[in-house]
């Protein structure tokens, strides 16, 4: 591969992103470059323990604003280098978590958080986004922590999962939706046969 590929999951909080980018991460081995969002930097990681954190006290522009910061350092740093270098960058959410969560789910609009993100970005997109479908009353049901964004309840992750829906529906060469209510393996399975596709045709694509 000449170019990379850059592969992104989304979902609600807890839909297992950090499982299945981990998951297809270890079966790409020395091929993978894993990311995670917002973090990946140094200064992208500070971004992130003040983010989740649910003593920060933080208007929602300056959220918004803060998710691009890290992001346009991850994407500088790291996704852009790898992809030169022809990896296949797996990123634990991108832009479109600031679409749903800020866009959407904060009421910033849509195209206001997309204005922002495409100059954090510098324009890059993923060239696969897999949304991990799974209902909110779901994903509240299954274990972890909780952060500053789950500690407002079903409501905000509804309107969340309805923007990514939405997303995934105004783009469906880039988007594959998963239903992930089924076991890590099985979605892994799925997530890896669409990858190794995908990552054939960029192959048979690419100058020899
Ligand atoms: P996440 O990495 O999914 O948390 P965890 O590791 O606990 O699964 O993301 C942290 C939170 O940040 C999550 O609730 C979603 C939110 N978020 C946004 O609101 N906008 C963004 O652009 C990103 C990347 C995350």
């Amino acid at each position: 591969m000449v170019s990379g590929l850059f592969v992104s999951f989304e979902g609600i909080d807890r839909a297992g992103k950090t499982t299945q980018a981990g998951l297809l991460a270890d079966a790409l081995g020395d091929l993978a470059v894993r990311v995670r969002e917002p973090g990946g930097t140094p200064v992208g990681e500070r971004i992130r323990a003040l983010l989740k954190d649910p003593s920060t006290d933080l208007g929602d522009r300056a959220e918004a604003l803060l998710f691009a910061t890290a992001r346009a350092e991850v994407v500088d740093r790291v996704i852009a280098p790898a992809l030169a270098d022809g990896r296949v960058v797996v990123c634990d959410r991108f832009l479109d978590s600031s679409l749903a969560y800020q866009g959407a789910g904060r009421g910033l609009g849509v195209e206001a958080v997309g204005a922002v993100g495409r100059f954090a970005t510098a324009g890059l997109e993923p060239d696969l986004t897999f949304l991990l479908a799974l209902p909110p009353n779901a994903a509240a049901g299954r274990s972890g922590v909780s952060d500053r964004f789950e500690d407002e309840g079903v409501a905000l992750q509804r309107r969340v999962l309805e923007a990514y829906e939405r997303l995934a529906a105004a783009e469906p060469a880039r988007w594959r939706r998963v239903d992930a209510e089924r076991t890590a393996e099985v979605v892994h399975a799925e997530v890896m046969s669409i990858v190794e596709e995908a990552i054939a045709s960029a192959s048979a694509k690419a100058p020899a």
